[in-house]
């Protein structure tokens, strides 16, 4: 392709994928499938490859993330970024509005009173978005409201904030000089279903409590592209540059929309008291329906050329206010406490409540954790207790009412042996969990590790639920994940509930399951403080089974970010008779046990050459540097031995260089790495 042709086609794709973004997560009206997304991006990446010096920051190839950011520096914000005064009750609202009233006597523009903008009051992490000439420049948290932190790279791979304003569109949306600034404030967020996909995916103890602190953490991430997985999104509700002064607040939030920002369309211009209660009150009930979490409803002055004459305190604006709803509790009576057994043995006591609606759903069971926290609450059989919802997720026991148990209130009895298999219950020294040492045949665990191997994160089969693995197991037809795949019709058929037609789409799932990458099969095992992304390193660092049960746990341990808890987790899985036995099962049955090989092959460099990493790399997380060594025919190892052929050192490398420089291994930098991928 001649040069002028590469550019045009490379605007071209970068348009169009543009596009299709604003289709699918501003609008959430997509015209193609995920599938011809990812090839067209695909097309991009190939093309921005063999011409890597015309790639641009802005490109949609620049979402995926990769770059390793050791500290993120801190930055001034143009203005100072307020927070807002949070009131309870609908009176002191009225207290709000009648403040503003008489702060601005005959000065609005609206007939009985000034207007007010409605919005909702998104429960994430603020940030600021800074672009110079339509192109994203900057993306910072809000800090301590004077400075935060840069965190652009992690900001670039939300795919609803747009990386150039309206790149979309063929008029262009506004005329600007090439270095007028815009500055878009909003809020960065976790879908519920994200949120639970998210945890569902990371080790018990590792979880988040709320797709808030889910969020919060996700942007400190060093590694990008982490960031990119975890599917943040970003909805506008501030607008400042010069082309928008004349525009009041109402318009600039229809203004972020012609931009390319989401801003969820759910506000509301209201001219009295009367519309913003009536808002209030809409969305109390309603915002069980909304996939994310708000806690409030947030009212705005619409009139902008006001704000600056209202002013603000020191900590808000005087022109709005947040109202917060209250806390999600209800009470409730305890009927009895299960003791459930799970994946790894633990028992947890559950407990049975009389059903009640709680925060848009209706509550009939609750977590109480461990035995210390039945101690803690002192909490009985027919005690009335008050339950909440932790970050409106999950609903918790925080409380006895006391002054209303009931003459029949019985003391929770512990179970000495598990509940299912019978086998005596141990507690180690240091622990508040029991746990039933049976891990190879109680049918509690042995159902819950197939249910988390038929997880959407591990191998998404789809139909293969808690009901269908209760029969499964209790028939005696599957003891381990390495018996799903012998399953026929004739043994689907058995089961109840199972027509001919959901036994088809099931064999079907399973079948498909085949396909599941070497990560999210390795995460499916279910090993012991091993979450996706610990299977994503141990992945890189082994790229095949075989590699990864020979691996001692002192070498694994030297994998960034595996440890040696994990190390000695992993290795211990890899002994374990049953497991043994499992994975001959699915070997047999062409599961994948080694990492693929790659879509695209660059380029043959690294043809035939072991490669190994030490030390930080700045440029590319170890996930990315594999994945470019394995583009360019290459294979990365994980310890050093005679047959290693290169030694990329990054910074503070670790024994590795020593013991490479013994065997004179050729040793290069990160720069001289970089050189070598631009090699054709
Ligand atoms: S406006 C000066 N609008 O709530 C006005 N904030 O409690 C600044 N928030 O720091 C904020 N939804 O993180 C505004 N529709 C909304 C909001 C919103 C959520 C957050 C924001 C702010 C905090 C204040």
């Amino acid at each position: 392709m001649k040069k002028q042709n590469v550019v045009a086609e490379l605007e071209r794709l970068r348009k169009e994928l543009d596009r299709h973004n604003y289709l699918y997560y501003v609008l959430a009206k997509p015209e193609i499938s995920d599938y011809e997304f990812d090839r067209m991006l695909e097309k991009l990446i190939a093309l921005e490859n063999e011409f890597p010096n015309l790639k641009t920051p802005d490109s949609p190839t620049q979402r995926v993330g990769g770059g390793i950011t050791k500290e993120f520096p801190t930055v001034r914000h143009r203005e100072r970024m307020l927070s807002l005064s949070n009131t309870y009750s609908v009176e002191e609202v009225g207290d709000f509005y009648r403040r503003v009233l008489k702060l601005l006597p005959g000065r609005s523009k609206h007939q009985g009173g000034p207007a007010f903008v409605a919005e909702l009051k998104f429960d994430g992490v603020a940030v600021s978005l800074l672009y110079r000439d339509g192109k994203l420049v900057r993306g910072a948290t809000r800090g301590d409201g004077v400075q935060g932190d840069d965190i652009t790279p992690n900001i670039r791979t939300l795919r609803s904030v747009p990386l150039r304003l309206g790149s979309f569109s063929d008029t262009p949306l506004f005329s600007t000089g090439s270095d007028a600034e815009i500055e878009v404030r909003g809020e960065v967020f976790m879908r519920k279903d994200d949120f639970t996909a998210l945890n569902e995916a990371r080790p018990e103890d590792e979880q988040f409590a709320n797709p808030r602190n889910a969020t919060a953490g996700t942007l400190k991430l060093q590694d990008s592209a982490e960031v990119a997985r975890r599917k943040l999104f970003f909805v506008a509700y501030y607008l400042k540059g010069a082309p928008f002064d004349d525009l009041a607040h109402h318009d600039r939030l229809k203004e972020l929309e012609h931009l390319g920002f989401y801003t969820g369309g759910n506000y509301r211009l209201c001219y009295d008291l009367e519309d913003i209660y009536e808002f209030i009150d809409y969305w109390h009930e309603q915002r069980w329906e909304l996939p994310y979490e708000i806690d409030g409803v947030v009212l705005k002055l619409n009139d902008v050329s006001l704000w600056e004459e209202l002013g603000a305190t020191s900590k808000s604006p005087r022109w709005a206010i947040a109202y917060k709803y209250p806390a999600q509790r209800a009470r409730t009576v305890l009927r009895k406490v299960v003791f459930q057994v799970g994946r790894l043995g633990t028992v947890t006591p559950v407990a049975h409540l009389e059903p009640v609606k709680l925060a848009g759903t209706t509550v009939a069971r609750s977590t109480l954790h461990n035995l210390d926290e039945i101690e803690r609450l002192d909490i009985r059989l027919n005690d009335t207790v008050e339950i909440e919802k932790a970050g409106e997720i999950i609903p918790k026991v925080i409380s006895v009412v006391r002054e209303e148990r009931p003459e029949n209130a019985g003391f929770i009895t512990v179970p000495e042996v598990c509940p299912s298999c019978g086998t005596p219950l141990q507690r180690p020294a240091d622990e508040v969990n029991f746990y039933c040492p049976n891990e190879e045949t109680c049918p509690a665990q042995v159902k819950a590790r197939l249910e988390h191997f038929a997880s959407r994160n591990a191998m998404d089969i789809n139909g293969l639920g808690k009901a269908v693995i209760e029969q499964l197991v209790n028939s005696k037809q599957v003891y381990d994940a390495g018996d799903l795949y012998t399953l026929t019709h004739d043994k689907l058929l058995k089961l109840d509930r199972q027509g001919e037609r959901s036994a088809t789409k099931l064999l079907r799932a399973i079948e498909e399951s085949k396909k599941r990458g070497y990560d999210r099969v390795l995460f499916a095992l279910g090993i012991r403080h091993a979450g996706l992304a610990t299977a994503r390193e141990l992945v890189s660092a082994y790229p095949s089974l075989d590699k990864l049960q020979a691996a001692s746990t002192e070498e694994m341990a030297e994998v960034p970010d595996i440890g040696p808890v994990i190390a000695e987790s992993v290795h211990a899985f890899f002994r374990k008779p049953y497991v043994v036995e499992m994975i001959e099962k699915l070997r047999a049955s062409g599961l994948c046990f080694a990492a693929a090989k790659p879509a695209v092959q660059v380029s043959h460099v690294f043809d035939g050459m072991k490669v190994i990493f030490t030390g930080g790399l700045e440029r590319y997380t170890r996930d990315k540097a594999a994945e470019l060594v394995l583009e360019r025919g290459g294979e990365v190892v994980a310890s050093v031995s005679k047959n290693t052929d290169l030694v990329v050192a990054g910074k503070e490398p670790g024994g590795k260089l020593e013991k490479a420089r013994k065997l004179g291994i050729k040793m290069i930098s990160e720069d001289e790495f970089e050189e070598m991928l631009g090699k054709q």
